[in-house]
């Protein structure tokens, strides 16, 4: 049985007060056995944040990778570097990553590569951009960017997908839980087809404009293994409430 993970990518936001209060509001929330929780705050406060949560079932993850290994590449942070910080989890190929910071599908497979080896699970960032989805592209665009993952990765049941589409992230639309659904099942059974009784294992996260009123949901979806969860997880109670839903 898939244990839901529940991950707040907080991306360029917080500062050490507001972090530390956002922390100390989640310190209270259950967290099921069946339920893990992920916090992805910007790197330079990782290891305030690390503190924070030490006395809590509360996990630490990074919001981005270096492609390379260590060398002259000034402001890179490599997965060996992570690794050495304690972290095991790092989100890679983000949308805002592919589409603001010109990451390719293959640029992204380099990461996947570089944190598996240095021990970090990466979350896999995958999802259409509305005009591909008004066009019916949607699954052609995922598998395709879950391919080029596949093309130089082995897969493994550590590795966590998230299926975000590009037009949810941050706008307050979310994809309806059977669309949702559909997409899941679809990314499952290609995944199925190309790493076999791994698939089973590997978690599915949907990510964009989750909320504790729509998280319900989707969880009950049978391919929705948990939420990447952004503007929500800047907000103790909206978080507390998402991590609710999935103890439910
Ligand atoms: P959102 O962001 O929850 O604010 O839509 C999701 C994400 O970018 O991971």
């Amino acid at each position: 049985m898939r244990q839901y993970l529940v991950a707040g990518n907080w991306k360029s936001n917080g500062n050490t007060e507001s972090n530390a209060a956002l922390i100390g509001g989640l310190k209270s929330t259950a967290i099921g056995d069946n339920v893990e929780v992920l916090v992805c705050p910007p790197i330079l406060y990782i290891s305030a944040v690390q503190a924070e949560t030490a006395d809590t079932a509360i996990e630490v993850g990074a919001q981005n990778c270096s492609a390379t290994q260590e060398g002259a590449y000034t402001g890179e942070v490599t997965s060996a570097m992570l690794a050495d910080a304690g972290l095991k989890w790092v989100i890679i190929g983000h949308s805002e990553r592919r589409t603001l910071f010109g990451e390719t599908d293959e640029v992204v497979a380099a990461k996947v590569k570089e944190a598996v080896a240095a021990g970090v699970k990466p979350i896999i960032c995958i999802g259409e951009t509305l005009e591909e989805r008004e066009t019916g592209q949607a699954e052609a665009v995922c598998l395709r960017q879950m391919d080029a993952v596949l093309a130089t990765n082995a897969p493994s049941a550590d590795w966590v997908i998230a299926y975000e589409p590009v037009w949810a992230i941050g706008t307050g639309k979310t994809a309806s839980s059977a669309d949702a659904q559909e997409m899941h099942g679809a990314l499952r059974r290609y995944l199925r087809e190309k790493a076999g009784d791994v698939a089973e294992d590997m978690r599915i996260l949907y990510g964009g404009s989750v909320k504790p009123g729509n998280a319900a949901e989707l969880f009950g979806q049978e391919d929705i293994d948990g939420a990447l969860v952004g503007g929500a997880s800047l907000k103790a109670e909206d978080f507390a409430g998402i991590i609710a839903a999935a103890n439910a």
